[in-house]
């Protein structure tokens, strides 16, 4: 049942795949909470049919498939969503990312820049196109809350991220400039969540992604977040408990973003000297 944290509030989520996806986390978890949504995602993430069984946990919410690099889609989606809720929402996850250069193997020193402007297009430019979208249709109710899921590699250097670590810089710089511009004119709020590394398929699509999760969790004085800590940050995001919180990214990594090294790292690379 939850503790209604999110009673009466509308949403759109975007990026839920399958169960391990943190959009999907999220969604169960804002429905348990008292809200309803909107699911959607790209059609070809559609046509794998996994949405339709989320949906039916939801309340049967509704599916509406948008490329959300499509301005037409999200107008679509938009106009579409506030039809079925009767007005406007008040919450949007933005929980979408993928890299073509990532996928396909090109090493970020030997890149391919159509792949590399398909990357910014999908993972970062789509949260700054639904944002707009949402702005011109005037979509989101005053004190709304849209949230997008970022990663530390904007700030600093994880190789194996590839094109997706300049991605994510300017999703967080797009969190910033139009959190200004919604908060202004609509007192809307905007963040993005930089969260720990996740089993998802788009998590494990970086290479040597086991180590990596290995390392973050020896680093994090609390382990690792796991994508239902993530929903359930993301909820509290959604609630009117953050009202003022706007333009942030906000850490959600169990502390391994200010940790320099560890105990546990130091005495496995004594353990490999010794
Ligand atoms: N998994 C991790 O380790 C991790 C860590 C930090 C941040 N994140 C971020 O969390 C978010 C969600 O990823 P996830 O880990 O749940 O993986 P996921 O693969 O389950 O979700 C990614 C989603 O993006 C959607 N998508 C791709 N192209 C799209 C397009 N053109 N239009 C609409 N949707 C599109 C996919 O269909 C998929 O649902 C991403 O932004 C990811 O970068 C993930």
């Amino acid at each position: 049942m939850g503790n209604q944290l999110l009673k009466g509030k509308k949403g759109i989520v975007f990026g839920a795949l399958d169960e391990r996806s943190i959009a999907w986390i999220t969604a169960l978890k804002a429905v348990e909470e008292g809200a309803e949504i909107v699911l959607t995602n790209a059609p070809i993430a559609l046509r794998m049919g996994k949405i339709n069984e989320l949906a039916a946990q939801c309340n049967n919410a509704p599916v509406i498939g948008a490329d959300a690099t499509s301005v037409e889609d999200l107008e679509n989606l938009f106009t579409k969503a506030m039809e079925h809720f009767g007005g406007k929402v008040d919450f949007v996850l933005h929980s979408i990312g993928m890299s073509p250069n990532v996928r396909k193997g090109f090493a970020y020193t030997d890149t391919n820049y159509d792949n590399f402007l398909k990357t910014l297009d999908i993972s970062a430019l789509s949260f700054h196109k639904v944002m707009q979208t949402a702005f011109k249709l005037d979509a989101i109710n005053e004190w709304g809350s849209v949230v997008a899921l970022s990663y530390i590699a904007a700030q600093r250097t994880f190789p194996g991220y590839n094109d997706m670590a300049e991605a994510k810089a300017l999703l967080e710089s797009i969190a910033r400039s139009f959190g200004y511009h919604y908060g202004v004119n609509k007192k809307v709020r905007v963040n993005t969540i930089s969260q720990s590394p996740t089993v998802t398929t788009a998590g494990s699509g970086v290479s040597g992604f086991n180590a990596f999760l290995d390392y973050a969790e020896k680093m994090s004085p609390l382990g690792n977040a796991s994508a239902e800590a993530c929903a359930n940050y993301c909820l509290t995001l959604f609630s009117d408990y953050t009202r003022m919180v706007t333009m942030q990214n906000l850490f959600h990594d169990g502390g391994f973003s200010f940790t320099g090294v560890s105990d546990a790292i130091i005495a496995d690379i004594q353990k490999a000297n010794s």
